[in-house]
């Protein structure tokens, strides 16, 4: 099977046992802090959302806008059930073609990893185009490089992704600022966890007017 179809077929085969094993990884603080920066009502994209559970269930208690995409159709059917005040899409992360600034803020965790890393750059890019000016980024990337295949709840799953200095390299080539970064070790597991920024741009300045000149 192609990588990304076992990447698929494995969150399709998994996604309640996997849910069942999610509070594992502890993320409270992390999305507590970006609460805080953001204005009510935001925009969220959810890439990679699985099941909704915990982080978008609780996104939408707190009153924002939360969209989600899964390549998995279990997980998004699982996210829908969960989580009905959100928008859920079964999509391809590396397909995502929102209009530009349409977000205020992108959310990923545990799931950039299962996408080639040759292809992490691209979608950088493109989350950036998708967040609006002085909008967020909350990732969790690989702590590590690897590649490879292993079994993953009785399947077979991909994971692809480079070491922190890369990935730090990748989220700030595409243009956003680093915030804060640091490696989250709940569930036993180490994974980068990434806050970053997108410029706000600059107000074109007026002319300044020379207030002594003669008319
Ligand atoms: C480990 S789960 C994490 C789910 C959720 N973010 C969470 O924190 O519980 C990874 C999720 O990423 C999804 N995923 C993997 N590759 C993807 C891709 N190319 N596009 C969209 N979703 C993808 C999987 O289907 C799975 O639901």
């Amino acid at each position: 099977m192609e990588n990304k179809e076992l990447v698929r077929h494995g969150y399709n085969n998994c996604a309640q046992n996997y849910l069942k094993h999610r509070d594992l990884f502890q993320n409270q603080k992390y999305i507590d802090d970006l609460i805080d920066r953001l204005e009510p009502n935001s925009k969220i994209l959810d890439i990679g959302c699985g099941a909704g559970i915990p982080i978008d269930k609780y996104l939408v208690e707190k009153g924002f806008q939360v969209t989600g995409i899964d390549l998995s159709s279990e997980q998004i059917g699982l996210a829908k059930e969960n989580v009905s005040q959100a928008e859920y899409h079964i999509q391809d992360m590396s397909e995502i073609d929102f209009p530009d600034n349409s977000f205020d803020c992108v959310i990923s965790f545990y799931a950039i990893f299962h996408v080639k890393r040759e292809e992490h750059q691209q979608l950088f890019d493109r989350l950036f185009a998708s967040v609006k000016d002085g909008g967020y980024l909350l990732v969790t990337m690989g702590a590590g490089e690897w590649e490879g295949v292993e079994d993953f709840f009785g399947s077979e799953m991909f994971w692809s992704h480079f070491g922190v200095e890369k990935n730090l390299e990748i989220i700030q080539n595409s243009g956003f600022q680093i915030i804060h970064q640091e490696i989250d070790q709940s569930g036993n597991e180490k994974h980068l966890v990434s806050l970053a920024q997108k410029p706000q741009k600059r107000k074109a300045s007026l002319p300044s007017f020379d207030t002594n000149q003669e008319i």
